[in-house]
């Protein structure tokens, strides 16, 4: 299958749940307020591979991105590392809650895979 449905109304405010897509996981972050406003607040100039929150998200609440280290491919972990994001086991490199390195030696921010919300509750990845 190339494209997966996840439920995601289960999914309660700073869970991350890990779900298969083409063999790969993918990390779904239902994100709270705080984290949402870390994520935006953060200045262009503190990051390495610089994107703006709002060009990660669809919505806000939801981060979705592709949980593979990009340095080697490790699965980092969640809730981990200095921003709580994700720190990856094999290196350190680090993740903030918007997915973006922040150091370490991870070059990319973690991948955002084709998405799409089918409805408030129901999201089509890939
Ligand atoms: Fe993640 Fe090296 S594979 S830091």
């Amino acid at each position: 299958l190339s494209s997966t449905e996840i439920d995601i109304s289960k999914i309660e405010a700073g869970q991350i749940v890990t779900v298969k897509w083409r063999g790969n996981p993918v990390f779904v972050r239902h994100r709270t307020p705080k984290e949402i406003k870390d994520a935006e607040a953060t200045p262009m100039s503190d990051l390495k591979d610089p994107q703006t929150d709002a060009q990660r998200v669809q919505k806000p609440e939801w981060l979705i991105v592709i949980g593979i280290c990009t340095h080697l491919g490790c699965v980092p972990l969640g809730h981990d590392g200095p921003f709580d994001g994700w720190k990856c086991p094999c290196h350190g490199s680090v993740y903030d809650v918007s997915g973006r390195i922040r150091s370490g030696p991870a070059p990319l921010n973690l991948a955002v895979p084709t998405y799409a919300f089918l409805t408030d509750t129901k999201v089509k990845i890939g």
